[in-house]
């Protein structure tokens, strides 16, 4: 492809014409100090920050679009910062998930409505990576991801502690009465020490590391610990780079293949990786007009073993990822199942930009022949309970688990399930199989992190630790069990899962990837002609829109009308 000339960039129908509207961009360009040679022939790179004071995932954001800007400005570019949604995980509520698509809109327009040439994301933050993949790749100008990178290893006594996963963990052992107030502060105090994202294998680790394998940030990116200073030079070097992307047209479509996406989903089962990738990657291949189903990652994960040891399925964090050699050092153990033509954002193939790597400690990178995980890090069911679908992580689960038939124990919604869980009258025993309604995409509504519903008080004093769980919601990346999720359609839109009462048996087959109501089919249709919705939770506004047009989980829950890579008109400028 030949190199754009000063001419063709984009930016220049603001800049470089000479009409009325051109003075105004020009005059309020020098308004904010800038002159003729800041912007005449220079890429304009767009810094999309999620940085926010609220977001401690992204609290470094701020000092890193600076790492930007200066790449930017040694590369012959001009920066401009655009602040967008940060999704602050711990505090957006109900969930992030509601938002993930507001700010997929929102890095979108933002990218086509200003003079921009390219973009520069910065995310890291669960929903956000995938959202300002989405919206770039809708935008369509060459954009480079910068990952925030995960947060140093969290500390208690003489124990490592992992975010989320050792929350659960340790919240089952005070609610069982196993630690006391004093040490669940002092856990408070020492589980989140640096900035940065979740340090486990949750979705912010999965969803960075699947960017990388994607092609979409510079090699090795995903795996700087954010507090590194090798974190900001490549913040600076992601920036010097989004200006040759410019010059060399390097969009995402040209790099989002369906290859890519196959490999996303190997490295994906390879890290033993977060449910939540599957909704987003599906999302995302969407957009890219390289559609991904269920069934593709159900296939690929019998084929790949979990070789990354990182909690929740495994022993280590982030941290430790990172010294054993990172992303780089696993794709090189995995050079044989990838499509190693597929190209990056440097212009470099994926076979290129592994060469060399090595990986450092074999217990955190397992070789191939001593996986933590033989196979099937992500299962999908389907049955008469999901027609279109379900995930359950095998790796996660007590393994007696896996094939299981049990009496439900229902749970209408989110606020049923919190007052009666730890009711000592509630009928339950290790093999009951909890049920959560109305928790997906339209009931939850945005599908929360739900789907870990919590083991009633009086098994965990008889010490249980997991039991079989089933639920439309998602599940938090860090957390771990025999939870079936996604189930789809949702009880909320009258999917099978609408109909389950309390003592009917279902059945897990997870080997044979089944999920069955065991009920007539009579019963079930009598059921279903009682059926009656919930009622709408939004009468305007966000929620409204949202709950309109949300696919199901099966589909990647983007908007209906976002989904897709038709292309969208650029701004008229007059
Ligand atoms: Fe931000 Fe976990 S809270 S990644």
């Amino acid at each position: 492809m030949s190199r754009k000339t000063p001419d063709q960039l984009r930016s220049r129908r603001w800049f470089g014409a000479t009409d009325l509207r051109s003075f105004g961009h020009r005059s309020r360009a020098k308004q904010m100090g800038l002159d003729e040679a800041d912007y005449a022939g220079k890429p304009v790179i767009g810094i999309v920050n999620t940085w926010s004071e609220i977001n401690p995932c992204h609290i470094h954001l701020r000092e890193r679009a600076e790492d930007v800007r200066r790449g930017v400005l040694q590369a012959g570019g001009l920066p401009i910062e655009l602040p967008a949604l940060s999704l602050s995980e711990p505090y957006v509520k109900p969930t992030t998930m509601l938002y993930r698509n507001l700010l997929a809109m929102e890095a979108e327009e933002l990218i086509r409505c200003h003079p921009l040439d390219g973009a520069v994301l910065l995310g890291g933050c669960d929903k956000t990576t995938p959202a300002l993949i989405m919206g770039a790749v809708s935008a369509g100008l060459p954009a480079i991801f910068v990952p925030a990178g995960p947060m140093l290893r969290g500390n208690w006594r003489a124990e490592t502690l992992g975010s989320g996963s050792d929350v659960w963990k340790y919240w089952a052992e005070l609610r069982a009465g196993n630690i006391g107030p004093e040490d669940w502060e002092e856990i408070e105090s020492g589980i989140a020490r640096s900035p940065g994202h979740c340090m486990t294998m949750g979705t912010a680790s999965t969803m960075t590391a699947l960017a990388e394998a994607l092609g979409l940030t510079l090699p090795g990116a995903s795996s700087i610990p954010a507090a590194d200073s090798r974190h900001r030079r490549m913040a600076a070097a992601s920036g010097r780079l989004a200006v040759e992307m410019v010059w060399q047209d390097r969009t995402p479509a040209s790099i989002l293949t369906p290859e890519a996406f196959a490999n996303a989903v190997t490295i994906d089962m390879a890290l033993g990786g977060s449910t939540n990738a599957i909704v987003h990657l599906i999302a995302m291949a969407g957009r890219a007009g390289a559609p991904l189903t269920l069934d593709s990652f159900d296939a690929i994960s019998r084929k790949v073993p979990v070789i990354a040891n990182i909690r929740p399925s495994g022993a280590y964090l982030m941290e430790d990822f990172y010294y054993a050699g990172g992303l780089r050092g696993l794709l090189s153990r995995l050079d044989g199942q990838l499509e190693l033509e597929c190209r990056a954002v440097n212009g470099r193939t994926l076979g290129e930009n592994i060469a060399g790597a090595q990986v450092w400690n074999d217990d955190v990178i397992r070789p191939l022949d001593n996986p933590v995980y033989p196979q099937g890090a992500t299962a999908v069911l389907h049955g008469t309970l999901a027609p279109d679908g379900a995930v359950i992580k095998p790796a996660a689960a007590e393994a007696r688990l896996l094939n299981h038939r049990g009496p439900a124990v229902v749970f209408r919604d989110y606020n049923d399930m919190a007052e009666r869980i730890d009711d000592p009258a509630l009928d339950v025993t290790p093999d009951s199989v909890l049920v959560l309604q109305n928790a997906g995409p339209v009931g939850g509504p945005g599908m929360p992190e739900w789907g870990q519903l919590p083991i009633p008080k009086k098994l965990l004093q008889a010490g249980v630790r997991d039991m079989l769980r089933i639920s439309d919601a998602r599940m938090s990346g860090t957390s771990y069990g025999a939870c079936v999720l996604h189930v789809a359609p949702e009880a909320a839109v009258g999917g099978p899962l609408a109909l389950v009462q309390d003592g009917d048996f279902i059945a897990v087959d997870v080997d044979g990837r089944r999920l069955d109501l065991d009920i007539p089919e009579d019963e079930l249709a009598r059921r279903r002609a009682a059926w009656t919705p919930p009622l709408p939770r939004f009468q305007r506004g966000f929620g409204a829109l949202h709950a309109e047009h949300i696919t199901q989980a099966d589909k990647g829950c983007d908007f209906d009308f976002l989904a897709g890579a038709a292309p969208t008109a650029e701004p008229e400028i007059h």
